[in-house]
């Protein structure tokens, strides 16, 4: 059944939103599940960061809700070793696979396991150390809901960690014009789709929706610029997996987008004008939960 969403989220120009596979603006194509990693190893150490100050640590049992190819699973696998677990979700078969194959490759698979669910229907048997999550927060349509639900998993004292993007404090200085268009694309898209553009700041008011208590919050980003960059490839590639939503909505077609030539435009851009250029900065909230959710506080 289609979720009708609230109307400050209802995705304009595509029908009444829902928030399926299908109207997922990024796709589930091969393209996009390599893109997945290539923009983790950029984030990496970001989240790694992230994970150790909220308290990730040896021997926890952790759940990544939206693991999409893996990649904070494995940090968490890294952090917790052998002797703790990870379980990571996400309803991507697809993406399931990529991410079993690669705990096998980095010979993390004893304690590292997926598993495919919606995150609406899924409902898990054991109880957790920790609740983390990278840029998934911003898909769901009640993200609140969906924690309050999911930390009554917690064991007392656990922890619950998101990141996710300020995607509207994306800049280039000086500005750009090529910049500033795909800004505008990539931006429009995610808000006509109906997600959350600004789902990192927003964590603080989900966490106490969630009735967690308030989280610490951080904010960290890379600050990119030069032609050997990876930003202009990223953020290349990031349209690519949206150009096929894009267009349904008509917000730009790929005559305007151009897409294998636009790395090297936005290159050109940057390097000719000095630019730095500073993609979403990823906005960490975290927080202990000492009493569990269901008890008087
Ligand atoms: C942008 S990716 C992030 C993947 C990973 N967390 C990372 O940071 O590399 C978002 C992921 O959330 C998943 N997702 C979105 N909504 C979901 C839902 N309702 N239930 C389960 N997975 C969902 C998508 O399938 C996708 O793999």
């Amino acid at each position: 059944m289609q979720k009708v969403l609230p109307d400050h989220r209802r995705p304009n120009g595509i029908g009444p939103g829902s928030y399926d596979e299908a109207s997922y603006a990024l796709g589930y194509s091969k393209h996009e599940l390599r893109r997945l990693a290539l923009q983790a190893a950029f984030i990496r150490d970001l989240t790694e960061d992230f994970l150790r100050r909220a308290g990730l640590a040896r021997g926890m049992q952790v759940l990544d809700l939206g693991c999409g190819v893996g990649d904070v699973s494995l940090i968490a696998g890294q952090i917790v070793g052998p002797s703790g677990a990870v379980l990571g979700v996400d309803r991507s078969r697809e993406a399931i696979e990529i991410a079993e194959k690669r705990a096998v490759e980095g010979g993390q698979c004893h304690w590292v396991r997926f598993d495919v669910a919606k995150l609406e229907d899924f409902n898990p048997d054991r109880k957790f150390d920790a609740i983390i999550g990278r840029l998934i927060m911003m898909y769901l349509p009640d993200p609140g809901a969906t924690l309050r639900r999911l930390a009554d998993r917690l064991r007392p004292g656990g922890i619950v960690a998101f990141q996710e993007m300020a995607m509207p404090s994306v800049r280039s200085v000086p500005d750009g014009l090529e910049f500033r268009r795909c800004r505008r694309w990539i931006l429009e898209t995610f808000e006509r789709g109906g997600f959350e553009v600004d789902m990192g700041p927003k964590l603080h008011t989900t966490f106490l929706e969630a009735g967690l208590p308030a989280p610490q919050m951080i904010a960290a980003g890379r600050v990119e610029g030069g032609p050997q960059s990876f930003v202009y490839d990223y953020v290349a590639e990031t349209l690519r997996s949206l150009l096929p939503f894009m267009e349904r909505l008509g917000i730009a077609s790929a005559e305007e987008v151009q897409l294998d030539t636009l790395a090297d435009r936005l290159r050109a851009e940057a390097t000719e004008n000095s630019a730095c250029i500073m993609p979403p900065p990823l906005v960490g909230a975290w927080t202990r939960l000492d009493v569990p959710l269901n008890e008087e506080r």
